[in-house]
């Protein structure tokens, strides 16, 4: 098991947002966690990635191991640089007034000398064809897909092996978002584990191998992507019918 959420409490002040959240992602796996506006999926990841107060949400019980060992005590540093977890904010988060380049190389910082930085940097751009075109661009310039698509590149850029997604078709034309879930999928099949955090089901579950549902911090279905596709109730709450 990759990662594995155990009957995760997590409070915001006294506001209890997860209520005993449980779930799994093993290696190599798409996994989806849907959910509509205020379910609790960015709290989610919060919690397994930590952001520095005062966003931060507290765990109150429950715990969050990784390869096997608890991460609820470790630096978020220490997830990205040393256990290769990346986490793809919701609103990108990328710095504006740098070009896109230099987006992905602050990514690296932690890799000091690494050899595989150029290869890396190389895989970005053919990975994302219009990541290279604009290379030299400020990022602010840039689509909400563009974003997105440097947002995972500079994910990428740390050398992670699981990477979180918070929402990433938000914003986004639909064929953008095909061309970035397809992404996806390709970097999967490379080895990438992916844990993709999303309000639009419909194409979350048609790009995951298995999802759970996310109602007010609790888990109320999971199963395959076409277990859960073929849900009544998912396709009625999730679906449009
Ligand atoms: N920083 C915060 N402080 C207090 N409450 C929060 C904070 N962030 C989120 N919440 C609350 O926690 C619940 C889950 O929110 P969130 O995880 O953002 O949901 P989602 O990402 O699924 O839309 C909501 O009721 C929200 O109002
Ligand atoms: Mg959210």
């Amino acid at each position: 098991m990759l990662l594995s959420v155990e009957n995760l409490v997590v409070k915001y002040g006294n506001i209890e947002a997860l209520h005993g959240l449980s779930f799994h992602v093993e290696k190599g796996e798409i996994v989806t966690l849907i959910g509509a506006n205020g379910a609790g999926k960015t709290t989610t990841l919060h919690s397994v990635m930590r952001l520095p107060p005062p966003e931060a949400p507290r765990v109150v019980s429950g715990d969050i191991r990784y390869q096997g060992e608890s991460i609820l005590k470790t630096q978020p540093h220490v997830l990205v640089d040393q256990l290769h977890m990346a986490l793809v904010p919701e609103g990108r988060h990328i710095f504006g007034n740098l070009t896109v380049e230099e987006n992905l190389q602050l990514a690296t910082y932690a890799r000091k000398n690494d050899s595989r930085i150029k290869h890396d940097f190389e895989r970005v751009y053919s990975l994302f064809p219009r990541m290279a075109e604009r290379r030299l661009q400020r990022s602010e310039q840039l689509s909400g897909g563009e974003q997105q698509m440097l947002a995972i590149g500079r994910a990428l850029m740390t050398d992670c092996e699981f990477i979180m997604l918070d929402e990433p078709s938000m914003g986004l034309a639909p064929l953008l978002m095909y061309d970035v879930f397809r992404t996806l999928k390709r970097l999967n099949a490379e080895g990438l584990t992916i844990l993709l955090i999303e309000q639009n089901a419909n194409i979350a579950l048609q790009f995951a191998h298995r999802g759970y549902v996310l109602d007010t911090g609790e888990i109320v279905a999971k199963g395959t992507s076409a277990e859960l596709a073929a849900d009544p109730e998912v396709k009625k709450a999730y679906l449009g019918g």
